[in-house]
């Protein structure tokens, strides 16, 4: 189809342009018009076939109900099957304006508009050209948002082209988008009136005129499964790019900090712009962190840009949820599929043999924190069937596993320690495993919002201290370890010497860590961990 593109931004002279987009219009035809919130995707409200057309151009599924848009208060009436007082009231204070009032339907409006629903939905839009249309067409008009279905919703004419051009009759350009987000969704056809999706139009201004308004739980929450969708709309996937994107949840400082620790250098920030500073990524920004209005205006248009950039791992700002900024919210977590993370603290822990790194471990782990144990990785990275164990059998010889396809550690260690050059092959197959095993356990930790604490042998050799906000490095005296070793493994002093040997000396962790702990047994280790841990958490 050729799609003519019409220019309408201003209605009162472009009046030609105007009426070509009405004729189409009352033809039957699907035709993008532009709206104060986002560019919709219009067809007379009343003519089921010409409706039917754009669920085919958005490929919208057919359950999902459209917006019915009116130019006169009095074409409510020709909808709505009854108008209660605080209908007119809302209409009165925000129409025309980004509000759209669910009420029950009348028989003229098609099972096509109401998806099947007794309910319609109306709005009476600001834009001016928007207005035009409508009174030029004559007729209500039904209109989604003009973008593909799972699509950010188009704030500018490009992006209407980008995702219409050839689908549909005709596009009119009505010029950027002033709020960006779609409008305010209540119904008013429960007993109780109900936000269904936040908008421009706050929470706090629709009670001030109505009183009580419920907010619906798929507001800022993913359905459950098993439970029903109040709004069609709020079951798919929506607003998402091909990006994916995860919420930074917590202040700009637990922001920065968690791009710091965790992101990859090919990772985005969809950031503030006063973030810019602070974060070394490449970063897409929508507004400013205290004006929700620059927010809803340029979400989507940098929803797009990232996927422009073809980003593949998006960290974002979490917005404040305050008045329009509940709209910012509910547009962003659907867009990042409410994958959520927290910058939560994480302790690294490495100390010598016998110094009590466990215990000072498991006393962190009594306080919440999460234990990620290197040890305990690195076997579990050499589980039968393991990427690694097929590997290490290739380096070692088969017979390193034993009949049941386990690995037999102690055949692997004569083999692998004998001389440096196998001890180097080992590390090489088995260093790279445990150190993605142990970053995605600390991010899992971080998604369930905790704390974490890594007793890792290598921390700093190894990188991993750079994942950390706390470096502890735990030791004691020579004889004292020696004693504590032999009282606990049973082994001669001179095999515990032989593992005693250290790979560097005391200096080498003493001037990486942020915390040395002297474990020498005057004072209790839970005394000194109640200290450490006030410190680590001030
Ligand atoms: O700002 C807007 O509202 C834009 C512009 C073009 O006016 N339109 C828009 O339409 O966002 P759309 O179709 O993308 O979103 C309409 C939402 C959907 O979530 C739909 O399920 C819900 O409103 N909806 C429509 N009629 C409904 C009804 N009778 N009951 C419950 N939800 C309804
Ligand atoms: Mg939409």
């Amino acid at each position: 189809m050729n799609t003519l593109f019409l220019d309408i931004r201003n209605p009162l002279q472009n009046t030609e342009a105007v009426r070509t987009a009405a004729a189409l219009l009352r033809d039957g035809e699907v035709v993008a018009m532009p709206t104060e919130t986002v560019y919709g995707l219009a067809a007379n409200a009343f003519d089921s076939t010409a409706v039917e057309k754009i669920f085919a151009a958005k490929g919208r599924p057919q359950d999902n109900p459209l917006i019915v848009h009116i130019a006169y208060v009095q074409e409510l009436f020709d909808l709505a099957a009854s108008v209660p007082t605080a209908a007119l009231r809302l209409a009165e204070k925000f129409w025309p304006g980004p509000l759209t009032i669910i009420l029950p339907k009348r028989d003229c409006v098609p099972e096509a508009v109401s998806g099947g629903l007794s309910t319609v939905a109306v709005r009476m839009p600001s834009h001016p050209s928007a207005n035009a249309l409508i009174r030029a067409a004559g007729v209500p008009l039904a209109a989604p948002s003009a973008n593909i279905s799972g699509f950010p919703s188009p704030t500018d004419v490009r992006h209407v082209m980008d995702d219409m051009d050839g689908r549909i009759a005709a596009v009119c350009d009505g010029g950027n988008c002033e709020f960006g987000v779609e409008s305010t969704v209540l119904t008013l056809a429960t007993e109780i009136p109900r936000l269904l999706r936040p908008g421009s139009v706050t929470l706090e201004q629709l009670r001030e005129v109505i009183g009580e308004v419920q907010v619906d739980d798929a507001v800022l929450n993913p359905l459950q499964a098993g439970q029903t969708a109040s709004s069609p709309g709020m079951k798919y996937r929506h607003y998402a790019p091909e990006a994916k994107i995860t919420v930074v949840k917590g202040s700009a400082e637990d922001f920065y900090k968690f791009i710091e620790k965790n992101a990859n250098k090919n990772d985005f920030a969809l950031c503030f712009e006063e973030d810019l500073p602070h974060i070394a990524l490449q970063c897409v920004t929508f507004g400013q962190a205290d004006d929700p209005f620059s927010q809803t205006h340029r979400l989507f248009e940098a929803l797009r840009e990232l996927d422009e950039k073809k980003a593949q791992t998006v960290w974002a700002r979490d917005p404040s949820s305050d008045g329009v900024g509940l709209a910012v919210c509910n547009r962003l977590y659907r867009a990042a599929g409410f994958s959520f993370v927290y910058n939560t603290c994480i302790v690294g822990i490495t100390g010598i043999t016998g110094a009590g790194k466990s215990t000072l471990t498991k006393l962190f782990a009594q306080k919440g924190f999460g234990v990620v144990d290197a040890d305990e990785i690195a076997r579990s990275v050499t589980e039968k069937d393991s990427p690694v164990l097929v590997q290490l059998a290739q380096a070692f010889g088969e017979d390193i596993l034993l009949n049941d396809g386990a690995l037999d550690r102690r055949k692997l260690g004569a083999r692998a320690f004998a001389d440096a050059e196998s001890t180097e092959k080992l590390n090489s197959i088995t260093h790279p495993a445990i150190l993605e095993r142990i970053r995605t356990t600390v991010s899992d930790l971080q998604r369930d919002g905790k704390n974490a604490v890594l007793d890792v042998p290598l921390l700093f050799e190894t990188g991993l201290d750079r994942l950390c906000d706390h470096t502890v490095y735990i030791t004691a005296d020579h004889d004292i370890r020696l004693a504590r070793l032999q009282q606990r493994d049973g082994l001669s002093a001179q095999e515990i010497e032989k593992r005693m040997q250290a790979r560097h000396d005391e200096n080498y962790f003493i001037e990486r860590s942020d915390f040395v702990i002297k474990n020498n047994g005057t004072q209790p280790l839970e005394t000194l961990f109640e200290d450490l841990s006030e410190k680590i958490m001030a």
